[in-house]
């Protein structure tokens, strides 16, 4: 069974790129070795990321974020069940924060309920920020 979960959170104060880059590095070597696909897109001080996977690799990758101290204000903005994959691999990226604050302030507005139009939205915005 395979699950997509949505989740916005925030850096911890005095984030610096190198704790960055050992998030992606990590996260890029467990994903695919747990079959997580998705994009995580930063703005330096907002983190906004999509996680498909398996029921169990979801639930245990949702247990490591939310005692790591690198983040905080870990929000689920949407969790749902899916039949296939939307996303093929597990890509990173950046964006501005005032491309990323406004939208993802909207979504968090809907606690974890978002309507099918509003996810759609949401996972085309992911779909479509510039990765690497
Ligand atoms: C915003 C954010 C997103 C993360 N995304 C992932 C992820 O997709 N996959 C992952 O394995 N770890 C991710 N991590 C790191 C985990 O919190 C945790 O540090 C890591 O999975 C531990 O891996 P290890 O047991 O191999 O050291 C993320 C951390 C942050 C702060």
């Amino acid at each position: 069974v395979l699950r997509q979960l949505i989740f916005a959170s925030r850096a911890r104060t005095g984030l610096r790129p190198a704790d960055t880059s050992a998030i992606i590095g990590r996260s890029r070597a467990n994903n695919a070795r747990d079959g997580v696909t998705g994009v995580l897109i930063y703005s330096g001080e907002s983190f906004l990321q999509v996680a498909e996977g398996t029921d169990a690799m979801l639930s245990a990758l949702w247990r490591r974020l939310i005692v790591d101290e690198r983040h905080r204000h870990l929000v689920s903005i949407h969790d749902a069940r899916i039949h296939a994959r939307g996303f093929v691999d597990w890509r990173a990226g950046y964006v501005r924060e005032e491309h990323l604050s406004h939208p993802v302030s909207r979504w968090q507005s809907f606690a974890a309920q978002l309507p099918e139009p509003e996810a759609e939205a949401l996972r085309a915005f992911l779909r479509d920020a510039e990765t690497f």
